[in-house]
Formats: C-alpha cells, sequence, structure tokens
C-alpha cells in the first residue's frame, strides 16, 4: 500500500484506498484489506464518480484541504464514507432528497463524527444555509436537468471564497437529445458567468458513462 497523488488516499497498483476510520465495518460491500497494522476500505470507481475522477487523473490539489463539507445528493453515504475517511477532521454536511436513502445515511453518521446529514433538496439551499454556513468545499451528484444552476446557486449560499467545488455533471439528466459537448459547455458558461472558474474537465469513462467531472474554484 502506498500513499496516491491525493492526501489521505492510497493505492495498490491500480486500486484506490481510504483509511477505514470505522475498523472492521463495510458501508457498501467493499473490500477491507490491511497493511502494517492499517486497516483500508477499497475504493469502488464504478461506484463513486470522485474515485473515478481521481483515477483520470485529477491534480493533486483537486479536493484542497477541507475543514468543511458541502455534498449534495449523498444517497446511502458510499462516496461520503471515503471522504470522511479522507479528511477524519472535516465536517461534512451531507444533503439527500430521498427518506429512503437518507435512512442509510443517519445510520452511516452514528459511527462517523463529523457526519451531519440533512434531509433537503438542493435546489434549495435557504433551507440548510444556517445550518451549513460557510463551507471550504461543494460536491454535488444530483441527477437532475438543472444541474449547474443547482451548484451555483449552493455555491453562492455556502461555499467561502477561494473555495473549491466538484460537480459531477450526469449529461442524460440535463437533455436526452443535445450532444454531450454542447451541455458540457453551457454547463461550464453557468459556472463561468457565476465565477466559477473550471480548473479541471474528465469524462468519467469507462466508470460512469455519460458522466463528466468540472473541478472549479472562486
Ligand atoms: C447518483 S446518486 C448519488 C450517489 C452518491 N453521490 C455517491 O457517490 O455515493 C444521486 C442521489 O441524489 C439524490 N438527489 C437527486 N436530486 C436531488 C436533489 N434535488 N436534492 C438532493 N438530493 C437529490 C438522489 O435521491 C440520489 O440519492
Amino acid at each position: 500500500m502506498k500513499p496516491a497523488a491525493w492526501d489521505g488516499v492510497y493505492r495498490d497498483g491500480r486500486d484506490l484506498y481510504t483509511v477505514n476510520r470505522t475498523p472492521g465495518a463495510k458501508v457498501y460491500g467493499e473490500t477491507l484489506t490491511t497493511s502494517d497494522g492499517v486497516e483500508y476500505r477499497g475504493w469502488d470507481p464504478f461506484r463513486s464518480k470522485l474515485a473515478a475522477m481521481l483515477l483520470k487523473g485529477a491534480p493533486s490539489d483537486v479536493l484542497g484541504r477541507p475543514r468543511t463539507v458541502l455534498y449534495l445528493g449523498a444517497a446511502h453515504g458510499t462516496t461520503v464514507s471515503h471522504l470522511s475517511d479522507v479528511f477524519p477532521e472535516a465536517t461534512i454536511f451531507a444533503v439527500e432528497k430521498s427518506p429512503t436513502s437518507f435512512a442509510p445515511l443517519l445510520a452511516l453518521a452514528r459511527h462517523r463524527t463529523g457526519l451531519v446529514p440533512i434531509l433537503a433538496v438542493a435546489q434549495l439551499p435557504e433551507r440548510y444555509q444556517a445550518d451549513v454556513g460557510a463551507v471550504d468545499l461543494l460536491y454535488q451528484d444530483v441527477a437532475q436537468r438543472n444541474q449547474a444552476g443547482i451548484f451555483v446557486e449552493n455555491a453562492r449560499a455556502c461555499l467561502v471564497p477561494g473555495g473549491r467545488g466538484l460537480l459531477m455533471l450526469k449529461v442524460r439528466s440535463v437533455t436526452q437529445q443535445r450532444p454531450t459537448a454542447t451541455v458540457v459547455r453551457e454547463a461550464r458558461q453557468t459556472l463561468s458567468a457565476a465565477r466559477l472558474n473550471v480548473t479541471y474537465e474528465t469524462p468519467l469513462a469507462p466508470f460512469a458513462r455519460e458522466h463528466v467531472a468540472l473541478a472549479v474554484e472562486t
């Protein structure tokens, strides 16, 4: 097991790992492996778009060193759990709209200090802005038509000046008709108009088809 290019992430060959904050416990059926007395969780890029983005060659500082994170579209907490491994000191506010997904997210938070689940829709940041405050990192993975617009509204509400953001753009949730390149260009324009500068872009294939990751800085 060796440190990878990103702080808090490890690799063994092509495979990514994070240090398990809750030794012995799996979150989504991932592999557990122990090396030099430390337990690591396999980070599956087919289950987590963040792992996919890293494997596609994201720069080493793409995540920064956030003390606070706002994560939109947390689902059961697959990627959230790895973020909480990578940044054990951080507070991670995890927004999810589905009560069905929220239940396992709540259960995850019982064993991971700093993880704060919020049952809400990402289109209405004013509902959680006061609780969340200002965050260093905004992460969004919601299958909605207006994904870039939702990201911008949340950045306006909660992202500190100099903060970073990661938008996992699901192209076919925006349109079934127009080409991927057009959808990505429009998303980039929406971000740029809000002074969110795109620093990195990559398609997530073969891990997630019709998805493009965009990294921004304010
Ligand atoms: C692809 S899944 C997220 C997977 C998760 N990010 C991970 O990597 O572990 C998308 C999630 O976004 C949630 N979602 C969709 N629209 C949303 C919205 N407007 N506000 C909050 N959550 C939303 C869905 O309920 C679903 O759980």
